[in-house]
């Protein structure tokens, strides 16, 4: 039997506040991965300057370009796909990456693919370990806090979704009111982890039976606490205010993916985005995760913490998938900084 021909894509990804580029091979294989991180130039504006990032993918974008080629050892000819994420996210942002992969693939005739920047940071987990499906993937990013169920690898349905923060912004605005430079999420991660959960902020939605979630109130009932305190002249402890915060994420976050499982029963659980990254969360869901029942318990597939902030490999390894299918975009393929995973409404049907 002939060996089947290894299928190489080389990805892009734009859509905030990385550039990055990546080659990935059949889906599963990071031959080459180059992130140009441009925190250093948001820092001082306490977030992300639509601006000032579409001028720094500008700059770096054709030199990543032939680096993440040049790493996997890959000259255009090896190269079977050219991948991009097309939203959501800035759209100037994103028409960077979005013209520097259409004009890929119109000078070299390669076959181009837009991707879904969600789709990708699900598909992370592919990287990592082989997916099982139907799986089920907590997506919690900057942008997004969604439970997400996955019937193959293409088909998606969004069954818990926020009603007002994402769980990152979350982090990012308490992060703030604490001195914490934007992006905030690990560092207050790291202090979580040497304080007590004394303020006992509250946990919205808990018991509804729905899986949708709501930050807003619990990041309002974290700003008062310390606004107040401010007033008084008090000082409060940052390590117990990370961790009490953090407390309440995770529950809520834990209480929701738990009961999603039980009643979707995937075979494989997936965590997705920067929020992944998360210690206290990766090792609740674990914990929860190997006290359910043989019969529904999944495979469990956390990425690597490198894997679960913007990256190119994501988009690669999603990339893959789409190819498999022939779902191939052509030169009117144009940035959607609103696009919500649009994949089989029906597929519980
Ligand atoms: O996925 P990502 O890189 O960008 C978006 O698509 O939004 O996620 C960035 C978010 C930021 O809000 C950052 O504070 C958060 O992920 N983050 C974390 C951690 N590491 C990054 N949040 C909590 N704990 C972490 N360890
Ligand atoms: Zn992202």
């Amino acid at each position: 039997m002939s060996k089947q021909k290894d299928i190489r894509i080389l990805a892009y990804e734009s859509s905030c506040d990385e550039t990055s580029t990546a080659v990935i091979k059949n889906g599963r294989k990071i031959e080459s991965l180059i992130v140009a991180t441009q925190i250093k130039s948001h820092q001082r504006f306490g977030g992300v300057v639509p601006e000032v990032a579409s001028r720094h993918h500008i700059e770096v974008i054709s030199q990543i370009t032939k680096e993440a080629l040049a790493q996997a050892n890959a000259s255009w000819n090896d190269i079977d796909a050219i991948a991009v994420t097309y939203g959501p996210g800035l759209v100037g942002a994103l028409l960077i990456g979005v013209s520097a992969a259409k004009a890929a693939s119109m000078a070299t005739g390669i076959p181009l693919i837009g991707v879904d920047h969600i789709m990708g940071h699900i598909m992370a987990a592919q990287l990592t370990d082989e997916i099982e499906y139907p799986a089920l993937a907590l997506q919690v990013s900057g942008g997004h806090t969604e439970i997400v169920l996955l019937k193959d690898p293409t088909h998606f349905e969004i069954v818990g979704d926020t009603r007002d923060d994402a769980a990152g912004e979350a982090y990012d605005k308490i992060g703030r009111v604490l001195g914490v430079q934007y992006p905030a999420g690990k560092t207050i991660d790291d202090w979580a982890h040497q304080g007590q959960d004394t303020f006992n902020f509250p946990r919205a939605m808990m018991e509804d039976t729905d899986y949708d979630f709501s930050f807003s109130g619990l990041k309002s009932a974290f700003i008062n606490t310390c606004h107040h305190a401010d007033q008084i002249h008090q000082e409060l402890n940052k390590y117990d205010l990370a961790a009490s915060f953090q407390a309440a994420v995770v529950d809520v976050l834990a209480h929701k993916t738990i009961r999603a499982i039980k009643e979707y029963q995937p075979k494989t659980f997936i965590m997705g985005g920067g929020v992944a990254a998360n210690h206290g969360l990766r090792d609740r869901m674990s914990q929860e995760i190997a006290v359910l029942s043989e019969n529904m318990r999944p495979k469990v597939i956390l990425p690597d913490l490198k894997l679960c902030g913007d990256n190119a490999a994501m988009i690669g390894a999603a990339a893959y998938n789409l190819y498999n299918e022939g779902k191939f975009a052509d030169m009117t393929l144009n940035a959607d900084p609103s696009l919500e995973l649009p994949y089989a409404k029906s597929m519980l049907e």
